[in-house]
């Protein structure tokens, strides 16, 4: 049973805490569909939104049948997830939600950690220039990470995170996660 989430490169990782950042292969024409089908996604077809902050939800959940593309960043996603937390890719389970920042928009500060996840992170499919950072926040440590289209950043559920502002006239578009443990696989 893993009990926590392991860091295997904490030990020679000159970053002030630990995250990793992982490149989807081949994501970008993947990424274009994934945003060609969010565009053309009804309002009505999420399942549900949650945190409703500074005048939007910033979770919005989607039936995987109404994405399947994000079935490959799934897969991705595990993969990679399973060689973090060194154990088999079919005990894990991925939750995912869409975080869409219109221009003006920002993510508040949160966490994962609400239930016994392991492993949280976040996929981005269309980074327009200036449309936000990623701010990782550990105690008094905190890392800003400059993210792009087809990137995923893994980090522990405990860390706080949040999106700065989108100064960008275009909207961005990630999908935030978290990896736990699954009876019967993904
Ligand atoms: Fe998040």
């Amino acid at each position: 049973m893993i009990s926590s989430v392991q860091t295997p490169s904490q030990k020679n990782n000159s970053r002030p805490f630990w995250y990793e950042i992982h490149r989807c292969p081949n994501c970008l024409a993947l990424n274009a569909r994934l945003s060609e089908r969010l565009a053309r996604l009804p309002e009505h077809s999420a399942l549900s939104k949650n945190h409703y902050i500074g005048g939007r939800y910033e979770n919005i959940y989607i039936a995987l049948a109404d994405l399947p593309e994000m079935r490959v960043v799934i897969d991705a996603a595990i993969t990679r997830a399973a060689e973090i937390l060194a154990c088999e890719a079919d005990r894990l389970r991925m939750g995912w939600w869409l975080n869409a920042m219109r221009p003006g928009d920002l993510t508040h500060a949160h966490t994962h950690d609400d239930n016994d996840e392991l492993l949280s992170g976040a996929y981005y499919i269309d980074i327009p220039k200036n449309s936000g950072s990623l701010v990782l926040m550990d105690g008094e440590k905190s890392i800003e990470i400059e993210t792009c289209m087809g990137m995923f950043v893994f980090f522990p559920p405990y860390v706080l995170h949040k999106v700065t502002r989108n100064l960008s006239d275009y909207s961005r578009l990630s999908i935030g996660f978290n990896v736990g443990l699954s009876a019967t696989g993904k």
